[in-house]
């Protein structure tokens, strides 16, 4: 059977590219997507992707998972610190789901130190840029093939 994952992405991340780029590098969202997508090659997986600037949005795509989806991959952005309401829902949908940053969320602005998310995510990688949904996604790819 093959194993499907969410690849969700936050508000403002669709910016990428030229968005403050000395936090957030040069790469665009589609050349992450590109590099997710070659990893889902190697790994045997497949992935669909979905960025919103709406919470609601993430919401629905979070509920529609549900059935379809093993895992999800998820850069709340800053909804990572404020929404309760995304939080609810990966909850609900009870899968499993990997957060991951490009910044290191850590060494910013102390409303960035805490995430809503993290508590019911499997774990939190940060702090790698591209790198970070990489290693995000093999850890889900892991978890999920061993559960
Ligand atoms: C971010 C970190 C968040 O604090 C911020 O609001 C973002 C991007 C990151 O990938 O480093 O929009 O999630």
């Amino acid at each position: 059977m093959t194993m499907n994952i969410l690849v969700l992405h936050g508000p403002n991340l669709n910016l990428l590219g030229k968005r403050e780029p000395g936090i957030y590098g040069n790469r665009t969202l589609a050349d992450i997507n590109d590099s997710l997508d070659m990893l889902s090659r190697e790994l045997g997986c497949e992935l669909s992707f979905f960025q919103s600037n709406t919470e609601g949005e993430l919401i629905t795509a979070i509920q529609e998972a549900m059935g379809t989806c093993h895992g999800i991959l998820i850069n709340p952005a800053a909804y990572t610190h404020t929404s309760i309401a995304l939080r609810d829902a990966l909850s609900a949908v009870a899968l499993p789901a990997v957060e991951v940053h490009l910044s290191n969320v850590h060494s910013r602005e102390a409303f960035r130190h805490t995430s809503l998310i993290a508590p019911i995510a499997i774990g939190q990688i940060c702090g790698f840029g591209c790198d970070s949904y990489l290693l995000g996604l093999r850890a889900l790819f892991d978890y999920i093939k061993n559960k």
